[in-house]
């Protein structure tokens, strides 16, 4: 089959790889219909680098129909159409009957240290192929799969793979009170969705941080006020304007390491590039680099006693974090991946009836699988109005 593959740092390739097979009895192999490309796609061609290898599969954000299901599989048949979570979560350990589905003890990596495996993404994370590819070998299929009715176009569910789910947590996480001020720094598609939901979920006053034009322009025509500058001073003075100098109530950092703004961020990301991997690997995980730019904003941001939602990914160790402001301002900071099965029963029935999130015309780019090089270059330098691209295996 064909597949979206990994070869180094800005660097991904179609290539021709094995078709997936069944290995066990509650796997299916479903085709795939559409599949994201995303953010955390561009960690791994960027400072995630020296944990990826040559010909790693990515993506993690697809739907398709059911080809194949082992004997032991009775939840879903050929022809089913299903999205699949980013998360390979088995659906029955204590830590998913937590609705922690991204700790799942089933597929924690513990080896290393980390939580469940996730689809194409990193030795950290179980090195599992991804889901930029004609076919995709799901685990746990009486569990993991979402079944999603037929009728309307991938565009409407696709997004249950990731952006939906994590935007959903992200805003359930910054727990904004009633009449509260919510700032989402960062307005990529993580970004965008958690403006949308927070409007859905009658958040009135919802602000935005960044800089792309067409960003900017995608989150004001739904009612967000838009802040268009990331510097952190501009972006704290513009906030405090706005709520009587205290800050916002809550803020989400939809940045990440790929934030801009740092002035040692340009060079560790060459440094990436020079430095071997057996070290920059070391590097990453006992010092990290410095950009957490979009996270000191966040902590300059919000007001005492409010609330830091973290879901842009970060690496490292040893990046200073102001634990005296932080301590001092009283703030309280909820992180990590989303845990995609605990949102759908939320969110599903959005999507069912209406379209209240507009996912319908959320993707920007859909492109054959063969045009990914291409597809993922322009999303990385935001050209071409690129915001969210899905590919089309
Ligand atoms: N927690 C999860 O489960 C989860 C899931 C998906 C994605 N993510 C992460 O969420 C983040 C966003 O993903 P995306 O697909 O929207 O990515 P993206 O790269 O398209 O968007 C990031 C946006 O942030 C803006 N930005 C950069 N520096 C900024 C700053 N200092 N202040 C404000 N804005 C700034 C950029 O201009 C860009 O528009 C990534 O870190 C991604 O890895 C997390
Ligand atoms: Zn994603
Ligand atoms: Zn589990």
């Amino acid at each position: 089959m064909r597949a979206v593959t990994w070869h180094g740092r800005a660097d991904v390739q179609v290539d021709t790889v094995p078709d997936p097979t069944l290995q066990e009895d509650t796997d299916v192999i479903v085709e795939v219909t559409s599949s994201g490309i995303c953010g955390s796609d561009l960690h791994l061609i960027e400072v995630m680098a020296p944990f990826m290898t040559k010909g790693d599969v990515m993506g993690h954000e697809p739907m398709g129909v059911v080809r194949e299901v082992g004997s032991a599989v009775t939840a879903v048949k050929p022809g089913d159409r299903v999205v699949v979570p980013f998360n390979i979560s088995c659906g029955s350990c204590w830590m998913c009957s937590q609705g922690l589905q991204s700790q799942c003890e089933t597929t924690q990596n513990r080896e290393k240290g980390f939580g469940a495996s996730l689809f194409g993404y990193t030795k950290l994370y179980g090195q599992v192929p991804g889901g930029q590819a004609e076919y995709l070998r799901v685990p746990f299929g009486n569990t993991l799969p979402i079944k999603v009715p037929e009728g309307a176009p991938d565009d409407r569910f696709v997004y249950l793979s990731d952006v939906l789910p994590t935007a959903w947590q992200a805003v359930q996480y910054a727990a904004t009170p009633p009449g509260g001020t919510l700032l989402v720094l960062g307005l990529g598609p993580i970004g965008d969705m958690c403006t949308r939901i927070a409007h859905h979920l009658g958040i009135d006053d919802v602000y935005a941080s960044d800089v792309v034009p067409e960003r900017l322009a995608r989150a004001a025509a739904r009612g967000t006020h838009v802040i268009r500058t990331t510097k952190k001073d501009d972006v704290v003075r513009a906030i405090q304007e706005a709520t009587a100098g205290r800050g916002a109530d809550a803020v989400i950092d939809a940045v990440g390491m790929e934030a801009h703004g740092s002035p040692l961020a340009s060079m560790a990301q060459k440094a990436t590039a020079v430095v071997p991997d057996a070290i920059m690997e070391r590097v990453m995980q006992v010092a990290g680099v410095d950009r957490l730019a979009a996270l000191n904003t966040a902590i300059d941001a919000v007001r005492r006693g409010g609330t830091i939602s973290l879901s842009g990914v970060y690496g490292g160790a040893t990046d200073p974090l102001p634990l005296m402001r932080m301590f001092d301002k009283q703030i309280q900071l909820r992180m990590g991946q989303a845990n995609v099965w605990r949102w759908v029963p939320d969110i599903l029935p959005l999507l069912v009836d209406g379209d209240p999130l507009g996912v319908d015309d959320f993707a920007t780019h859909r492109v054959p699988l063969e045009q990914a090089p291409q597809a993922y270059a322009d999303f990385r330098e935001k050209k071409d109005g690129s915001v969210k691209v899905l590919l089309r295996p």
